[in-house]
């Protein structure tokens, strides 16, 4: 298939360079002309394992990077918009989806033939169908359904191991607006042989993607909580407690053959010093903020928040209380 990827970041790049390997020519558009010139020269932007030697391998054939949307837009069959969804402190900021949105229902007006748009972003539940959608049809003067499809496709790669993520999905979650757009999106992965893929409607696609993160971060916190506790106690390890934890029949499971194997769930059941990374933080609060402003707060979750925030200090605390001096520590 042709496919635009518009925002070529660690999910927009990581895709395109994934989507070319399997088969389907991709241009990846972003507005920096910084980016877009070093993936056309085959360099990664982002540190990624295995992205450099894909770019290498399928710029210049099957992939390539441009800043010109309308151009890639009208191009292909299905366009993913992959741009950044920062939280501002107070909710997601949905600016460069908006943006990214306009420009592509721009590119599609008069095109003459039905194309999927796509958000890959990760974006609270309503926004494609509620935000997107409407500005689809706006700046294209079609009609949703009707001259173009709106799915919804969150993307669960971990950053480092992106590329092995993207080629090993655990899972395909494919939201859309109509079977139309679902079918189109299953073509899309259709090389992803032997992964459960998932189709559903675009708001529970975007409710996925929030779920999945946020149980782990609640995880982590319940751990780091117990772990709080047994460090005041005293006498009692928490490292101890989570292994005795591990073993129950939930989290470890004995096979046909006797070999006890353990859940990889289980790494986030020991305590430590908090979650960080790009989205677990950013996704739980704009989850939270969301529910917040729909009239249902979410006071676990703001709590699994508040843990997260102390959780360093309270390290810093119990090395203080075990340590003359923390000057020259390594840990
Ligand atoms: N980074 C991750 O590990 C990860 C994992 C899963 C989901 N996500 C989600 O995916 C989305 C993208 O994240 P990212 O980390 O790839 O972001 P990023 O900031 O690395 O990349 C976004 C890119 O979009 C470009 N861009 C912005 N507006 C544009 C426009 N109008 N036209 C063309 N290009 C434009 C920017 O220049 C940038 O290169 C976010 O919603 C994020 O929450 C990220």
């Amino acid at each position: 298939m042709k496919l635009s990827i518009i925002g070529a970041g660690y999910v927009g790049l990581v895709s395109g360079a994934c989507f070319a390997e399997v088969g389907h020519d991709v241009a990846c558009v972003d507005v920096d002309q910084n980016k877009v010139d070093r993936v056309n020269r085959g360099e990664a932007p982002i540190h990624e394992d295995g992205l450099e030697a894909l770019l290498r391998r399928h710029v210049g054939t099957r992939l390539r990077a441009t800043r010109d949307l309308a151009a890639a837009v009208r191009a292909s069959e299905m366009t993913f918009i992959a741009v950044g969804t920062p939280f501002d402190g107070k909710r997601i900021d949905l600016g460069y989806v908006r943006q990214a949105a306009r420009d592509v229902g721009a590119a599609l007006r008069d095109l003459g033939r039905y194309h999927v748009v796509v958000v890959k972003s990760t974006v609270v539940p309503g926004t494609t169908d509620d935000v997107v959608r409407p500005l689809l049809e706006e700046a294209s003067g079609g009609r949703a359904g009707v001259d173009f499809g709106v799915g919804m496709n969150p993307e669960f790669l971990t950053e480092g191991v992106a590329v092995r993520d993207f080629m090993e999905p655990d899972r395909i979650v494919i939201g859309g607006m109509d079977e139309r757009t679902i079918a189109a999106l299953a073509r899309a992965y259709a090389p992803f042989r032997n992964v459960p893929t998932f189709g559903t409607n675009n708001k529970t696609a975007e409710m996925i993607k929030y779920t999945s993160n946020a149980v782990l971060a609640t995880l982590i916190s319940f751990s780091n909580e117990v772990g709080n506790l047994c460090a005041r106690l005293g006498g009692v390890d928490v490292v101890e407690v989570m292994q005795g934890v591990h073993l129950a029949r939930y989290f470890t499971t004995t096979l046909a053959d006797g070999a006890r194997v353990t859940a990889p769930i289980t790494s986030f059941l020991d305590a430590g010093c908090g979650f960080g990374g790009s989205c677990l933080p950013k996704d739980v609060k704009a989850l939270v903020a969301h529910g917040e402003a729909a009239g249902q707060p979410m006071p676990l979750l703001d709590t699994v928040i508040q843990i997260n925030l102390k959780q360093p200090q309270r390290v810093i605390e119990m090395l203080e209380r075990s340590f003359a001096t923390l000057r020259g520590l390594k840990v």
